[in-house]
């Protein structure tokens, strides 16, 4: 098995425009490649991170003022510190040969970044990764589910030889703690009917 230098392309572009929609703290690429991502996270985020198994032959993250770390995914990492979790995995179905672009027979590669980036996405953060057409969805959002995150497909293209789907993984709004809302069947009848002038009742529409 080995790993070569992964030279951005359609792939790269294409997730990398996805992820000019966020902005925030700290932002993690996991398998970040020559970091030419990490570069563009620079310009939205606060703290940009990647991690990858080969050390990339360009510097421009460097002048930016993104951090690489050589790891195997986010094992280095401690749970719940990044705003977003970004990555484009190998994504080619099939043993892995070349850790660059195979992504194992049942896509054991995607799937570990995936549960890697839940576990170090902080609560309400995002994840957004890249997959092609051969991937089941369904078997990355059963991955989601039991962590509360719901996965839609954000971008796509279509190109001569392969289709990319963009997917954002977001945990659904929950009411937060002491907003939640006095509802009328809670009321008494005398609080109903207004016999305490001083009480200010708010009745949600
Ligand atoms: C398809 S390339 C994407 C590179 C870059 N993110 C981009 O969009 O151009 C996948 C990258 O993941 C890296 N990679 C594969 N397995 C990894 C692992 N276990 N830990 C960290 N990086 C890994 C590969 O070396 C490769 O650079």
């Amino acid at each position: 098995m080995s790993g070569t230098q992964y030279i951005a392309s359609d792939d790269s572009v294409l997730l990398r425009k996805a992820l000019r929609s966020y902005a925030g703290g700290s932002a993690l690429e996991i398998g970040a490649g020559n970091g030419g991502n990490l570069v563009d996270l620079c310009g939205t985020f606060d703290l940009v991170v990647g991690t990858e198994l080969v050390k990339p032959e360009m510097g421009d993250w460097t002048a930016e003022g993104a951090n690489l770390v050589l790891a195997d995914s986010a094992s280095c990492l401690r749970d719940s510190v990044f705003d977003l979790v970004a990555f484009n995995p190998p994504y080619l179905r099939g043993i892995v040969e070349d850790r660059a672009v195979d992504a194992g027979v049942d896509l054991e590669v995607p799937k570990k970044f995936l549960r890697d980036a839940i576990r170090v996405v902080k609560p309400g953060g995002r994840i957004v990764f890249l997959l092609d057409q051969d991937a089941d969805i369904d078997e990355f959002q059963s991955i989601c589910k039991p962590r509360g995150f719901r996965v839609r497909r954000i971008a796509s293209a279509r190109l001569f030889y392969e289709e990319l789907s963009v997917y954002a993984a977001e945990q659904a709004q929950r009411p937060r703690v002491g907003q939640g809302r006095l509802q009328p069947k809670m009321l008494g009848e005398a609080e109903k009917a207004g016999r305490f002038p001083r009480m200010r009742i708010v009745i949600p529409h």
